[in-house]
């Protein structure tokens, strides 16, 4: 056992915890912070992306050891967030999600995408959410919906 001191969505968290814990388990376990969705477990889908230190991260390949000093931002963090809440807007406009497994893991992406200005154009957006898979919508609503947060954003000077 570990005991680790870290701040998970702004507030500072210690706790003692298994070696081998992953991030995903901690949140989602330790912190019931359920939003982190686990889907492959194997560093591949995309579905348990966080922040650490502002960058997008797998939590389901992430010791919670490995954390300790470290900022974690779940999901659970946006609800005041301003980019977020244009994403969210276009994901429900233009259909970006179906089932919303994927969901939390996509948003968090396309977020440090729009921010990172990394969504010049479909490809490129593309390209940015190889690293995150939706088994429904085929991704057309998601790109689009990434269009729109890019559009939107840049309308209101951000
Ligand atoms: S659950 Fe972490 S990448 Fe799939
Ligand atoms: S909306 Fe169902 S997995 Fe993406």
């Amino acid at each position: 056992m570990t005991t680790i001191s870290l701040t998970v969505n702004g507030a500072p968290v210690v706790a003692e915890i298994d070696d081998r814990m992953t991030l995903a388990d901690f949140l989602r376990d330790k912190l019931d912070l359920t939003g982190t969705h686990l889907g492959c477990e194997h560093g591949v889908c995309g579905a348990c992306t966080v922040l650490v230190d502002d960058e997008p991260l797998r939590a389901c390949i992430t010791l919670a050891a490995a954390m300790a000093g470290r900022s974690v931002r779940s999901i659970e963090s946006f609800n005041d967030d301003p980019t977020m809440e244009v994403i969210r807007d276009c994901f429900s406009e233009a259909h970006g999600l179906q089932c919303g497994f994927c969901t939390p893991g996509m948003v968090i992406t396309v977020r440090d995408i729009v921010l990172r200005g990394a969504c010049a154009d479909a490809a490129q957006i593309r390209s940015e959410l190889a690293g995150n898979l939706c088994r429904c919508t085929g991704y057309a609503g998601i790109v689009k919906a990434t269009e729109l947060t890019r559009d939107r954003l840049k309308a209101k000077g951000e």
